[in-house]
C-alpha cells in the first residue's frame, strides 16, 4: 500500500466553526493584523503552533485518571522519571511547567553580561531568556539553511567551523554552554545530522565546553536521521534518540510538542553541582523537584506521551503528512522552505510577494492573508519576530499533533493555492504598536 495512513481513529471530536469572510475582515482589523490577537473559536483550522496543541491518546487520558497530587514524592513523578532516564539515559531530570522555564533556569544559572550563547539557531524563547540574563545569543547556522530552495538533508546542522571561529574569537572563558536546537525551529523545522552532533560534541570537548541540547522536537530529527543520513536506516529510532541525548550534557525540552502534552517541560542535567543549584531555583521558582510546577496527571501525560511519540508508525505517520502537504504545495507552485521539515511548512514569505519590502512584513501579510481568505491560522518567522536581522521572511503551517486528517490539510493547500493566485493583491504592513520584548505575540499593526 502506497498510503501512509492516521495509525489512530478517532475517539473524541471538538466542531470547528466556518466564519465568512466579512467577519473575518473585522476580526483582522480588531486583533490589529496580529493573529495571536484572534479567539481561537474564529479559527477555522489552526496552524498557529505545534506546541501543547496535540491530541492526547486514551492512554493519557487514563494516566490523567491516575495522576498522584502528592506535594513530595508523587508516584506520578517516579513513572515520569523512570520513562525519561530511559529514553534519553539521562540520570538527572527536573520538571518544569514548560520549555521556557527550563531556559530561564538554565540561562539565570550560566548566562550572564559578558557571556555569549552559541546556538544551531534560537528560537524566541531561548533568544529572549539568554539576553534576559545579559548574555549574547548567536547563530551559527550552515550556509544552506539561508536558501529556502536547496535541498539539503539536514539544513538544521550547526556551522561548525563558525563555532571554531566563535570560540578563538571570545574565549571559551565566556561561553558557558554550546546549544543545538533539534529540529532547528527559526530555521524551517530541519533537522541536524548524527554527523553534525558529533562534530559539536568533539569541538566542546577540545575547549571544554559543556554541550547542551533544545530537543523540544527529538523524536521527530531521530526520525529524519533514520531516513536521510547514510547508515542509519536500520536503527530503531529510540536508538537514535539515545545515541543523540548521550552527546550532551543537559537538555531543555519543552514537552508540549515530541511530548505528545498539552503542558510541561524538562530540564536534563549530568552535572551535580549545577542540578543542586537548578533544583534551588526551580523550588523558589516552580515548586517541588517532584513537580516543577505541573500536576501529578501532567507527568503521566507525558510519561505516556514520550513513549508514544518514538514509535515507529507514528513517527512515519507524522513526517509523511507534513511531506504529503508540502508535496502538494509545491506542484502548486507556491514557494516554501525545502525540503519539508518535521513539524511545520514554511512558506517563503519573501519570494512569494517580492512586491512588499522587508520593512512592510511580507510574512504577515501573508499570515494574514491566509486567514482572510479561508480562516487558516499560522505564524510569521521573520522580521516580526526576530526584528530586520532575521535571516528569512516566513509563515510557519504548524501542524499540531494527531490533530488534522488529510481532508483538513487538502483544504489548507487550496487556500495557499488560492492566496497565490491572487499574490499580487497582498499589502505590506506597518507597526502602530509594539512592547519592548517577544513582539510578535502583542505588537499591533496596520495595512499600507
Ligand atoms: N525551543 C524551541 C525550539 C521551541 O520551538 C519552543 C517553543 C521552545 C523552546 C519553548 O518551549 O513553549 O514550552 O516554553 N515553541 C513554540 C512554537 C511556542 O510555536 O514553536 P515552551
Amino acid at each position: 500500500m502506497k498510503t501512509i495512513i492516521e495509525p489512530f481513529r478517532i475517539k473524541s471530536v471538538e466542531p470547528i466553526r466556518m466564519t465568512t469572510r466579512e467577519q473575518r475582515e473585522a476580526i483582522l482589523q480588531k486583533a490589529g493584523f496580529n493573529l495571536f490577537q484572534v479567539h481561537a473559536d474564529d479559527v477555522l483550522i489552526d496552524l498557529l503552533t505545534d506546541s501543547g496543541t496535540g491530541a492526547m491518546s486514551s492512554e493519557q487520558w487514563a494516566g490523567i485518571m491516575r495522576g498522584d497530587e502528592s506535594y513530595a514524592g508523587a508516584i506520578s513523578f517516579y513513572r515520569f522519571q523512570e520513562r525519561i532516564q530511559e529514553l534519553t539515559g539521562f540520570e538527572h531530570i527536573l520538571p518544569t511547567h514548560q520549555g521556557r522555564a527550563s531556559e530561564r533556569i538554565l540561562f539565570e544559572l550560566t548566562g550572564g553580561p559578558g557571556k555569549v550563547i552559541p546556538n544551531n539557531a534560537h528560537f524566541d524563547t531561548t533568544r529572549a531568556n539568554a539576553e534576559h540574563s545579559g548574555a549574547v545569543a548567536v547563530d551559527l547556522p550552515i550556509a544552506e539553511a539561508s536558501d529556502p530552495a536547496c535541498r539539503h538533508p539536514f539544513k538544521g546542522n550547526m556551522n561548525v567551523a563558525a563555532l571554531e571561529r566563535l570560540i578563538a574569537d571570545v574565549g571559551r572563558e565566556r561561553i558557558p554552554l554550546v546549544m543545538v536546537t533539534v529540529t532547528n525551529n527559526s530555521g524551517g523545522g530541519q533537522p541536524v545530522s548524527l554527523e553534525n552532533l558529533r562534530a559539536v560534541r568533539s569541538v566542546c570537548d577540545r575547549h571544554r565546553l559543556p554541550f547542551f541540547l533544545d530537543a523540544c522536537r527529538f523524536a521527530e530529527n531521530a526520525y529524519l536521521i533514520k531516513r536521510r543520513e547514510p547508515g542509519q536506516a536500520g536503527r530503531p529510532v529510540r536508538e537514535i534518540v539515545r545515541e543523540i541525548f548521550s552527546l550532551a550534557d543537559g537538555a531543555t525540552i519543552s514537552a508540549k510538542k515530541d511530548g505528545l502534552s498539552n503542558n510541561g517541560g524538562l530540564l536534563l542535567l549530568r552535572d551535580e553541582a549545577l542540578l543542586y543549584r537548578a533544583s534551588n531555583l526551580l523550588i523558589l521558582t516552580e515548586g517541588f523537584v517532584t513537580y516543577g510546577g505541573l500536576a501529578g496527571r501532567d507527568l503521566e501525560a507525558m510519561a505516556r506521551g514520550f513513549e508514544e511519540v518514538v514509535e515507529e508508525d507514528y513517527l512515519s505517520y507524522r513526517i509523511r503528512s507534513v511531506e504529503y502537504v508540502g508535496e502538494r504545495l509545491g506542484a502548486a507552485g507556491i514557494p516554501i522552505m525545502q525540503p519539508p521539515g518535521g513539524h511545520a511548512i514554511y512558506l517563503d514569505a519573501a519570494a512569494l510577494c517580492p512586491h512588499i519590502p522587508r520593512e512592510q512584513f511580507p510574512g504577515q501579510a501573508v499570515a494574514c492573508g491566509l486567514y482572510r481568505l479561508g480562516g487558516v491560522r499560522t505564524v510569521e518567522i521573520g522580521s516580526v519576530m526576530f526584528g530586520q536581522g532575521a535571516a528569512l521572511e516566513l509563515v510557519r503551517l504548524a501542524m499540531p499533533r494527531r490533530v488534522y486528517t488529510q481532508s483538513h490539510m487538502d483544504y489548507v493547500v487550496e487556500v495557499c493555492a488560492s492566496l497565490y493566485d491572487r499574490r499580487d493583491e497582498l499589502r505590506g504592513l506597518r507597526i502602530v504598536h509594539e512592547p519592548p520584548a517577544l513582539r510578535h505575540f502583542t505588537a499591533r499593526f496596520e495595512e499600507i
